[in-house]
């Protein structure tokens, strides 16, 4: 493999039991682990052991999973964890090369915080920082902050913007060499090299200077995950990576056709744009042992969640008093999303699906294009996304924690390398240069005053 060739980018996405909303009951997962440092750092040098490019941490500004009573809620298995980027600052001290990525929101934060947090971040982990910026979904959060519900999508993204202009803007306060620590003629810094934002907008006046020195990448790594357009066409101004959620080539081709196009639109370059897909992941080292494995998984899916997962999905149609292991009745119609109710009505009935079976294959990979087979199986899937474009990478997500990512590291990672997709030692040492992203040039512009 040469260096100048094209390889695959691997996130390791790692909520503490694993994906599979069943993975916190299974006996080899460890549940307790999202409060359990020695936990984590074991995960992350496996992850970096197996060469990604960075390890992602989701988060939100509450308890986020929509239930109908704390009955529900206690089924489900990722209700408390660290707080990302406190743990991340931690897992940097014990790690080299891995890129350490989280989410904060535009909404639930003011840009001066996160500005500062992420550059800290970056100088802590000498340039492995990457922020996932989302606008936040759910009205669970916006009771934390004082509001009844969230602002509407389109305030949301709004503020998103001008929030990426304060942020970028404070991360340039001064330029990479501003300070001197020059003892013998008393100048801590020259002066010329600082630059007051004096931002007056809409939503924020922040004048600056940050009180961070320009982080090491320049800008941490932009990560984004929104999908509607409003999402996209701000992934297109600001997104350095795009964690996507298609399901066939098609449509992974088309969204990140479309996507590069926008980002052309908005004059930057489309290679400046990784796209990575997520990829739920059950690996075995025969076919019928990651069937298995997922068959395991799927029986542990509390029938509770089970059935309020699928009712969601259904449009809240009402399935109580129906034999879980008999067929799914004649839905009547509803006020929710008619296609997908017919989609999964029609694929139980052409399988001839229980609604066991059912509630079972709605909740087991959250929506994310599920992979179950051997590492070859699996990495001929990847491959062919990757080389016909439809993807540059994958947002790896393991079933259930920590064996998931052990075998992931142990059996698919060399099958990616053994076929030239994969580095097989890290070339950089930043997160930028693990993606083969450009550091951004300092950029002296005052936003507004
Ligand atoms: C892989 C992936 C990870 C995500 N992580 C988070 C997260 O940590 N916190 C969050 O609030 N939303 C997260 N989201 C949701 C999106 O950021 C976004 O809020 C959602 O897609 C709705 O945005 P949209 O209205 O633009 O589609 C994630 C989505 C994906 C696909």
């Amino acid at each position: 493999m040469t260096s100048t060739r094209r390889t695959m980018k691997l996130g390791a996405f790692l909520p503490a039991p694993g994906h599979h909303v069943a993975a916190w009951r299974h006996p080899r997962s460890r549940p307790e682990g999202g409060l359990d440092f020695d936990y984590y750092r074991s995960l992350v040098q496996t992850a970096e052991r197996g060469l990604f490019d960075m390890v992602f941490l989701s988060d939100g500004a509450g308890v986020r999973t929509h239930y109908k009573d704390a009955d529900e809620l206690s089924r489900q298995g990722r209700m408390v964890h660290f707080e990302p980027l406190t743990l991340l600052s931690a897992l940097a001290v014990h790690t080299k090369h891995i890129g350490l990525t989280a989410t904060a929101s535009t909404t639930y934060n003011e840009p001066f915080h996160i500005a500062r947090k992420f550059a800290s971040l970056d100088h802590l982990s000498h340039g492995r920082a990457g922020w996932n910026v989302v606008t936040s979904a759910t009205d669970a959060e916006a009771r934390n902050f004082n509001l009844e519900q969230q602002p509407d999508h389109a305030a949301r993204y709004h503020r998103a913007r001008e929030f990426m202009e304060v942020v970028t803007g404070l991360w340039d306060s001064w330029e990479d060499d501003a300070f001197l620590y020059d003892k013998a003629s008393g100048r801590f810094f020259d002066p010329a090299k600082l630059h007051v934002l004096g931002h007056r907008g809409e939503h924020f006046a922040v004048r600056g200077p940050l009180n961070v020195a320009r982080p090491p990448q320049g800008h941490p790594v932009i990560v984004q995950a929104g999908s509607s357009a409003d999402g996209q066409d701000f992934a297109a101004q600001w997104a350095e990576v795009v964690f996507t959620v298609q399901q066939t080539l098609d449509q992974a081709q088309t969204y990140r056709r479309g996507l590069r196009k926008q980002v052309e639109d908005h004059g930057r370059d489309p290679d400046g744009l990784k796209v990575m897909p997520g990829a739920f992941l059950v690996l075995g080292r025969t076919q019928a042992e990651a069937e298995d494995r997922f068959a395991e998984l799927q029986d542990l899916v509390d029938p509770v969640l089970g059935m309020s997962l699928l009712t969601a999905q259904l449009g809240d149609v009402d399935l109580s008093g129906h034999d879980l292991d008999g067929p799914l009745p004649e839905l009547p119609e509803t006020g929710g999303s008619i296609g997908k109710q017919q989609v999964i009505y029609q694929q139980a009935r052409s399988q001839g699906l229980t609604i066991r079976q059912v509630y079972q294959s709605v909740s087991a990979g959250r929506g994310h294009h599920r992979l179950v087979g051997t590492a070859e199986s699996i990495a001929d899937q990847l491959e062919d996304w990757f080389v016909n474009e439809g993807a540059d990478g994958f947002n790896i997500m393991p079933d259930c924690l920590p064996d998931g990512l052990d075998q992931i590291v142990t059996l698919l990672v060399p099958e990616l390398q053994r076929r030239g997709l994969m580095r097989t030692a890290y070339q950089g040492s930043t997160l930028r240069e693990n993606l083969g992203l450009a550091r951004p040039a300092h950029r002296a512009t005052v936003v507004a005053r």
